[in-house]
């Protein structure tokens, strides 16, 4: 169970290497780590994309030995896992790097947990069940959406029961996260429209997170601020101004996240991503409207602040009012991305509503949400927008 210690909280964060071309440094952090032969995680499209090469060249530069475990794809499975912590046993593996999105980050740290703990990544499915340290890590996002390189956050999808285990622990959290936001240029529009709405969604569970604090705030608070200036422009131009900003975003949102946790959109994404192998970012748009509506009663002062980070003058205007401003602002944000609303249309099945319900009420992000909620609400809002 997640919950407060007489108020004791906490913030943890990985280093943090930041810039334009600082995936040139990627070779440097891995030696200073002790690495003497890296496995590096990454899946086919950012070997495509021709970071891959780059990254192996700073590898060979510091002497370092390398093998590549390339097999992961969107929505990481168990068996990959198994998959790569085999290779990293058999090649004398020391030092992990995770160059990718959040999948390629999510099934490095299973490989990670694995290659100390033993047994699959099922056993670790909960809150802090990793009890030995992991090999050092090292992630390099290419997305600037799942945060995954500040979390102490890993999902996998169970392929036997179609459902998304979360892993929830502090021993899981990278050792460096690497940003350079000139990878972010290879990537196709849609997906930095989706990865930057699962940021968004990261920055605003946490901002009203039961465990949020003065430590999480401001980051959540500003990563709003900084999808609502940058994603549109990123999504329609690419370009790097605004790349950056929305690699900032992540970054600051992942911060907020792993630290104060999520809420009821993450619990009833879950469920979809498991069932229907969606897209996280996308399934989590979809719903982020129709949560907020159900949320505003919960955390009404901070939704004027969320409605304010979205560009709402507040001068002049009640609070009450400025509070109902912040679905709207999150709806028209959502209809500038042209992404879709209604779940219908990303090939879910409604006879599978009242399963899925289950799935959210049970979902470790469900107890962070500003307020509990019956099967009987969380159906009605996947309705709401199916
Ligand atoms: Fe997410």
């Amino acid at each position: 169970m997640l919950h407060q210690d007489d108020n004791i909280l906490k913030f943890d964060i990985p280093e943090i290497i930041f810039g334009r071309g600082s995936l040139s440094k990627i070779g440097q952090c891995a030696a200073r780590l002790g690495g003497e032969k890296v496995l590096v995680v990454t899946d086919p499209g950012i070997i495509k994309a021709g970071w891959i090469d780059e990254c192996l060249r700073y590898l060979q530069q510091e002497r370092l030995r390398y093998v590549v475990y390339d097999n992961v794809v969107t929505n990481p499975r168990d068996f990959q896992v198994d998959q790569g912590v085999s290779l990293y046993l058999k090649k004398d593996c020391d030092v992990i790097i995770a160059l990718g999105g959040g999948s390629s980050i999510d099934t490095a740290k299973g490989i990670a947990i694995l290659a100390t703990n033993h047994g699959t990544v099922h056993e670790y499915a909960g809150c802090n069940l990793v009890h030995h340290p992991i090999p050092p890590l090292i992630c390099v996002p290419t997305t600037a959406g799942t945060g995954a390189d500040i979390s102490q956050f890993a999902i996998f999808l169970d392929i036997r029961k179609k459902i998304k285990m979360c892993v929830l622990s502090r021993v899981i959290m990278p050792d460096i996260s690497l940003i350079d936001p000139e990878l972010l240029t290879t990537l196709s529009s849609e997906l930095i429209a989706a990865t930057g709405m699962d940021t968004l969604t990261h920055a605003i569970e946490a901002y009203i997170s039961s465990l949020s604090w003065p430590m999480t705030d401001p980051h959540a608070i500003h990563s709003i601020k900084l999808v609502a200036e940058h994603l549109v422009t990123a999504t329609k131009t690419k370009d790097l101004t605004a790349l950056e900003g929305m690699a900032i975003a992540s970054l600051e949102a992942g911060m907020a996240f792993s630290n104060a946790i999520l809420g009821a959109v993450h619990a009833l994404s879950h469920p979809l991503g498991g069932l229907y192998d969606l897209h996280h970012g996308l399934v989590n748009s979809v719903l982020l409207p129709a949560v907020l509506d159900q949320n505003l009663s919960h955390a009404r002062p901070k939704f004027a602040y969320i409605a304010q980070a979205m560009g709402l003058e507040l001068r002049g205007m009640r609070f009450e009012e400025a509070v109902l401003h912040a679905p709207e602002k999150v709806k028209n944000l959502i209809e500038d991305l042209e992404l879709p609303t209604r779940l219908s249309r990303l090939g879910a099945d409604a006879g599978d509503i009242p399963i899925m319900a289950e799935m959210a009420q049970d979902d470790i992000c469900m107890q962070t949400n500003p307020c509990s909620y019956s099967t009987q609400e969380i159906e009605a809002m996947y309705k709401e927008v199916w």
